[in-house]
């Protein structure tokens, strides 16, 4: 019997479609609430991106928390990121903050249909552990993932705070064709990171004419872990929004809808070149050759927390 369970076990530790182990897509992962599918304002709502995380860092000799960089929720207790955030400001990195929108104000109320809707208080929850991809680096740039294990579980009863969900099998198809969408706290040099989440459509492009814009600034030797986009404004977004910049979306999630209607995380934000004009791309960690690794990574710890 025991030799019949190991084989199983072991089994769904390699095999991305094993519905026993997936630790991640519980019910309710990746809700659309606001239902769109292909046209979203730029400017994010209340309760749009249940998974948006923002890092605290601790500042240097200070006692006091300096917000930079994002992260997705992917299970109550994981938070991925890219290793350049995971490892910001000498390792100050402490917790992570769920359900936060607007990051002036210490309530978030928002209109909806003549009623106004309040989120609940943010949720800080301390890192416990930080795991970097094994791989990261190998080739320069490639494998850009952090996994954040967290020290306490978040309250995930709230339709403010949510998982998204994580692509198990091929049927998320990232390609030219797919309605991608980024959403983060961000903005240009000049007009300063945004109060409350942006969100802009992208279009992925071929690595060989993204190594093409870029070569000026950077040079990627791509790999399969990470793939390129552009945004992808309509003419009414171009006339409205001036002075657009990814920046500070470092490990941002870029989300696509799946067939079953729920957002699935397909790209977290990795190198962009600074004061970057509109048409310039951004390189992004492909989840979905990630999967593997996450899978595994998070069933393993979790078994861990299970026996120590
Ligand atoms: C989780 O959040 C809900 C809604 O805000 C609250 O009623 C509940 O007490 C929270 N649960 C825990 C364990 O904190």
């Amino acid at each position: 019997m025991c030799f019949i369970f190991r084989l199983i076990a072991v089994f769904c530790l390699t095999a991305a479609s094993c519905a026993t182990d997936n630790p991640f897509n519980a019910d309710g992962c990746g809700p659309n609430i606001y239902g769109e599918t292909l046209s979203r304002p730029t400017i994010g709502r209340l309760m749009e991106f249940p998974w948006l995380a923002r890092l605290g860092y601790r500042k240097f000799d200070e006692d006091s928390i300096e917000y930079l960089f994002q992260g997705t929720l992917i299970h109550p207790r994981y938070v991925v990121t890219t290793v350049f955030a995971a490892g910001y400001n000498r390792n100050t990195l402490e917790f992570v903050r769920l359900g936060d929108y607007h990051t002036e104000t210490d309530e978030d109320c928002q209109e909806i249909s003549d009623n106004e809707l309040c989120a609940p208080p943010p949720q800080d929850i301390p890192i416990q552990q930080i795991i970097r991809h094994p791989k990261h680096n190998k080739p320069r740039l490639a494998n850009d993932l952090a996994l954040l294990k967290l020290l306490n579980p978040a309250n995930i009863t709230t339709p403010f705070v949510r998982p998204i969900c994580i692509p198990t099998d091929g049927n998320i198809p990232l390609n030219e064709f797919a309605a991608l969408f980024i959403s983060a706290w961000c903005g240009s040099v000049k007009s300063g990171i945004s109060v409350v989440p942006k969100q802009y459509r992208m279009q992925l492009i071929s690595e060989s004419l993204c190594a093409e814009k870029l070569a000026s600034h950077i040079h990627i030797d791509f790999d399969q872990s990470q793939f390129c986009a552009v945004m992808d404004l309509d003419k009414q977004q171009k006339l409205n929004v001036k002075d657009l910049n990814l920046r500070g979306s470092t490990g941002a999630p870029v989300q696509m809808l799946g067939p079953d209607g729920s957002f699935y995380l397909v790209g977290i934000t990795s190198v962009g070149v600074r004061n970057a004009p509109i048409e310039m791309p951004y390189v992004f960690v492909r989840v979905q050759e990630m999967t593997e690794w996450l899978m595994q990574t998070v069933v393993g710890e979790e078994q861990k927390r299970k026996w120590t």
